[in-house]
C-alpha cells in the first residue's frame, strides 16, 4: 500500500480507483495486497532463519479470515493459528497442512477435529487437558498436547488485548503449570510437546516479548521441562505502525531480541521446534477499508463527514480507542481543513476519525480510505442496524485475484431463516 503525495493510494501498483472499477465492487468495501501479505509472511521465516530445529509460522487467521486473501498468506506460511471449527475449514481448504488449536473454551467439536487431524492443542487449562484426554481416548488417539502458560508481563497495549497480565483468562500461570504439564507428561491419552504463550497484541516495543521467554525459560529450567522440550511456541502480537510517521519493530527486530535466550534453550533441550503465530504484523498493513462521503454537516463548532460505513465495519477506534490514518483518495491536501469522521449508525461511538486534516474541498461522492485496516477489521465487521457486510477485493501482481460485492439483502436474509 503507497500513498504518494496527491493521495493517491496505490494496491500491488495500482491506483485504487482504477481497481475499484474493473472490480465492479461498490463501497463499503476492504481492498487488499495479497503480495504486501504474502512478504511480511515470508520476513518472518527469514528472520528466524539461524534457528537450529524447525520455524513454523502459523498465521492467526483471527486477523483476517477472508478466504480470498487467506490462500494467498498460507501458501506461503502452510501453517496456522485457528480458534473456531470454521478457521480451520477455511485454512485447511486455503492449503495449511498444520494447524494448532488455541482458545480458553474451546468446544468437543474443535477438540475432536484438532485430534482426529493430529493438529497441536495449546490446552488452557488442567480442566481441558480432562476434556481432551477423554476425547482421545474415545476417539483411540493420542492427543498432541503443549499448555499454554500465562508468563505474566503486562505490554503497553490497550487492556483489551493484553492477555498475559496476571488474572487473565487466559493459560495457566507459570506457579502452577509445572502440575498441569506434569499430568501431560503421564497421561496415556496425550503426547505432551511443550509450552505456548501469547503476551498480547499491537506490541511496538520488545521488551515484554523478551521478559515473557525469560520467565518461560526460567521455569522450564527450574522445573527441569526443559528436558522434554520439542514445541516451544512464543505467540503473535507484534504491532503495526497505525500512524504514517511510526516506526515499529519488525519480525527481524523480534528474532534478534529472542536470539540468544532461543539458541540457549534449545541446545538445553533435546532439541524443539519454534512456533509463531503472527496475525496484524502480516495482514494489517496489507488492507484499506474504503468508503464513499455520503454527506457532510457543519454543527456547532464541528465538521463532520458521513461516510457509508461505522462501526459495523470499522470497530477498533471505538472498541480500543484505535487510531486509523485517514485519507480522501485524490484529494488535493494543498489546502485543508479539520473534520470529523462518522459512520450513519444510530450510535454516539459511530465515529471512526476524530479531528483529521482533510482537503477543504472534500464533497459528497468521495472515496475516504481507511489505512491500516487488513487486521481485525472486517474480521470484526458485523450487521448492526441491518448494514450489509462490506465487500472485498484482493489483488495479487496488479491483478484482481477474489471479488466480492457488498452484502445483498437476500444473503443476508437467509442467516435469518
Ligand atoms: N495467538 C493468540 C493465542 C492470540 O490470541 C492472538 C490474538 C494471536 C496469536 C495473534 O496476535 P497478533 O499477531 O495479531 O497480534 N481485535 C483486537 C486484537 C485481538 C487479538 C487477539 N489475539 C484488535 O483489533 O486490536
Amino acid at each position: 500500500m503507497r500513498v504518494s503525495h496527491r493521495a493517491v493510494i496505490e494496491v500491488s501498483g495500482r491506483e485504487l480507483d482504477d481497481v475499484l472499477e474493473e472490480s465492479g465492487v461498490s463501497t463499503p468495501v476492504y481492498v487488499y495486497d495479497a503480495d504486501l501479505a504474502v512478504e511480511r509472511a515470508r520476513e518472518y521465516r527469514e528472520a528466524f532463519s539461524w534457528f537450529p530445529g524447525d520455524v513454523r509460522v502459523c498465521y492467526a487467521m483471527k486477523a483476517n479470515f477472508n478466504p480470498h486473501l487467506v490462500e494467498h498468506i498460507l501458501d506461503e506460511t502452510r501453517a496456522a493459528d485457528v480458534v473456531s471449527l470454521w478457521e480451520m475449514r477455511i485454512a485447511v481448504e486455503a492449503g495449511a497442512e498444520e494447524l494448532v488449536v488455541n482458545g480458553n473454551a474451546k468446544s468437543d467439536d474443535e477438540l475432536r477435529a484438532a485430534v482426529l487431524n493430529a493438529w497441536v492443542i495449546n490446552v488452557d487449562s488442567m480442566e481441558e487437558l480432562r476434556r481432551v484426554e477423554r476425547i482421545a481416548r474415545r476417539e483411540e488417539r493420542r492427543a498432541r498436547v503443549a499448555l499454554r502458560v500465562n508468563p505474566e508481563v503486562d505490554p503497553d497495549t490497550h487492556p483489551h488485548i493484553a492477555t498475559a497480565v496476571e488474572g487473565s483468562k487466559f493459560g495457566v500461570s507459570l506457579r502452577d503449570a509445572e502440575r498441569v504439564c506434569r499430568a501431560m507428561i503421564e497421561s496415556e491419552y496425550v503426547e505432551f510437546l511443550g509450552v505456548h504463550y501469547h503476551i498480547g497484541s499491537q506490541i511496538t516495543d520488545l521488551e515484554p516479548f523478551v521478559e515473557a521467554l525469560r520467565s518461560v525459560r526460567r521455569f522450564l529450567e527450574e522445573t527441569g521441562l526443559v528436558e522434554e522440550l520439542r514445541y516451544l511456541n512464543v505467540g503473535g502480537g507484534l504491532g503495526v505502525p497505525y500512524r504514517m510517521d511510526e516506526d515499529v519493530p519488525r519480525p527481524r527486530d523480534l528474532a534478534r531480541a529472542l536470539r540468544e535466550d532461543l539458541k540457549d534453550l534449545h541446545s538445553e533441550s533435546p532439541g524443539f521446534d519454534l512456533y509463531l503465530e503472527p496475525g496484524r504484523s502480516i495482514v494489517g498493513e496489507a488492507g484499506v477499508l474504503v468508503t464513499r462521503v455520503r454527506q457532510l454537516k457543519e454543527s456547532g463548532n464541528r465538521r463532520w463527514i458521513f461516510v457509508d460505513a461505522g462501526v459495523n465495519a470499522l470497530i477498533r477506534p471505538a472498541l480500543y480507542d484505535a487510531y486509523h490514518e485517514v485519507v480522501v483518495h485524490g484529494g488535493d491536501y494543498l489546502e485543508t481543513v479539520r473534520a470529523s469522521i462518522a459512520g450513519p449508525l444510530c450510535e454516539s461511538g459511530d465515529v471512526l476519525a476524530e479531528d483529521r486534516e482533510v482537503p477543504a474541498d472534500v464533497s459528497e461522492g468521495d472515496l475516504v480510505v481507511f489505512l491500516t485496516a487488513g487486521a481485525y477489521c472486517e474480521s470484526m465487521a458485523s450487521n448492526y442496524n441491518c448494514q450489509p457486510l462490506p465487500g472485498s477485493v484482493v489483488v495479487r501482481d496488479g491483478e484482481l485475484v477474489g471479488v466480492r460485492e457488498v452484502q445483498g439483502y437476500d444473503e443476508f436474509r437467509t442467516v435469518w431463516e
